[in-house]
């Protein structure tokens, strides 16, 4: 039986990382990119910028109800943000894992917030939770034109071809 098969390269799999201001503040700036350059993930976009009040409450629009949620959106527009693009194969679940638990008291050693954070409302960074609101926080942040799309010199020391 004649089989059909269609090679399309799909889009690789990308989330949205950001170094919340208390690690900008604090100076976590590359202790924190190097993480995810070291770990393989490749750099699609980036930018330091300070959110807007609409910016910050459309990014954490589903916890709008909750009590930290003003609070939450006046630290975050208070300073600098690292804003980021990181592309790989299971990026967003990954960087989860290399970020930690929400509460950094609870996140292992070895994680970003096991090892710089002791505050759950200083836990210097975000990073999406799941492909939808990675495409969602993506679009927010960044213009399409932001965003660019290289091949690592290194690619295939990383990936198999
Ligand atoms: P993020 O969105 O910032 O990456 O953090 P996350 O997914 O680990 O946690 P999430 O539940 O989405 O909460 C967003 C941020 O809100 C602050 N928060 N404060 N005081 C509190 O009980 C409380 N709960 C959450 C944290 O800064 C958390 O990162
Ligand atoms: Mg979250």
């Amino acid at each position: 039986m004649a089989a059909l098969f269609i090679h399309t390269k799909s889009m690789a799999e990308r989330t949205f990382i950001a170094i919340k201001p208390d690690g900008v503040q604090r100076g976590l700036v590359g202790e924190i990119l190097g993480r995810f350059e070291r770990k393989g993930f490749k750099l699609v976009g980036l930018k330091q910028i300070t959110p807007s009040r609409a910016l910050a409450e459309q990014h954490y629009g589903v916890h709008k109800e909750r009590p930290f949620f003003a609070g939450l959106v006046d630290f975050i527009t208070s300073g600098p943000v690292v804003a980021m693009v990181w592309e790989g194969d299971g990026v967003i679940a990954s960087a989860r894992k290399l970020i930690g638990a929400t509460k950094p008291l609870e996140a292992e050693p070895g994680t970003i917030r096991g090892d710089l954070a002791v505050n759950i409302g200083r836990n210097v960074i975000h990073g999406s939770d799941a492909a939808e609101t990675a495409a969602f926080e993506i679009g927010l942040w960044f213009e399409a034109s932001e965003l660019n799309d290289w091949s690592p010199s290194d690619q295939e020391w990383r990936v198999e071809g």
